[in-house]
């Protein structure tokens, strides 16, 4: 039987640690963190839509699972300094648009919300709507989304991720996960633009990473790596960066990629094993 007291297991990357528990994120965060300690959290719930996961039942009563995603937000505030970021990703489910806005409202007293984030998994550009760019030679649909079938229902290509912080006021490393000017000539000509990069804004392209087989991803409801990778990187400065759901490890990847500490919760062994054989 395992000790949940107990790091599941620890693991030295270059210059830094990653630790798992095989733990309740609620308690974890509350027993094995010490308070104010944690500079990033990324993170992504379940989004109570029925997901097959292995350990967990996706299918609560509405009000109880608000009621536990607002336990989890308290659970987070108390690790996260004063200055730190909570990134939340939530999606819906397209008979139920108003779950990711629910969980959000859940947190309003407790976080500011300091940034809406859309990740963009997949669009379509048309060549006349782009403009007269070199770099676009005609009509563009990348990235990759579930197909709904449905006469009522737009595919779903898009969620969001919600930047709560404690006071609505941490500087961000905006240029850190900017972007080069298309029109060169505005370097120099604004005050801010003494270099090549601009604020990207808050919509985010992340398509999934393609895969050839499911064992690749052993995980029903993952995000891709760039995701926290892009979060980590806004903030600026992260010393340690915590995950409380876990599940195959895309954050504690992240934060091994950009050598930052990260300490992560999950309930399921097998993902977190995926976890650990990933890193
Ligand atoms: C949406 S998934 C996270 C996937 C992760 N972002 C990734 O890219 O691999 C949610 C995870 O939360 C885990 N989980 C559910 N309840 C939990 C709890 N109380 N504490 C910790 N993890 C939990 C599930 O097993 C599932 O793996």
């Amino acid at each position: 039987m395992q000790n949940q007291d107990m790091p599941y297991r620890v693991m030295q990357k270059g210059n830094c640690t990653c630790t798992f528990y095989l733990k309740d994120c609620v308690a974890g965060l509350k027993e094995n963190i010490e308070e104010k300690s944690v500079d990033v959290v990324v993170t992504s719930p379940p989004y109570n839509i029925g997901i097959g996961y292995k350990s967990y039942n996706d299918s609560l009563p509405r009000e109880k699972y608000l009621a536990w995603m607002e336990e989890v937000g308290l659970a987070v505030r108390q690790a996260l300094a004063d200055d730190g970021s909570f990134f939340l990703n939530l999606g819906n489910k397209p008979k139920d648009q108003w779950i990711a806005w629910d969980v959000a409202s859940a947190l309003r007293k407790h976080f500011v919300l300091q940034n809406v984030i859309h990740w963009v998994k997949s669009i379509a550009i048309s060549k006349s709507d782009a403009g007269n760019y070199p770099n676009v030679a005609g009509d563009i649909a990348v990235g990759h989304f579930k197909p709904i079938v449905s006469n009522r229902f737009l595919n779903d290509c898009h969620e969001y991720i919600f930047h709560f912080t404690k006071q609505g006021a941490r500087r961000l490393d905006k240029l850190a996960v900017g972007i080069p000017y298309q029109d060169k000539t505005n370097i120099g000509r604004w005050k801010a633009a003494k270099e090549d990069r601009r604020d990207r804004g808050n919509t985010w392209f992340i398509p999934y990473e393609t895969i050839k087989s499911k064992s690749e991803r052993p995980h029903p409801a993952t995000f891709p790596a760039k995701l926290p990778e892009m979060c980590i990187k806004l903030h600026g400065g992260a010393k340690l960066v915590a995950d409380p759901f876990t599940g195959i490890g895309s954050t504690a990847l992240a934060a091994s990629r950009l050598e930052v500490p990260f300490v992560g919760f999950e309930i399921d062994r097998e993902y977190l094993d995926a976890a650990i054989a990933r890193l």
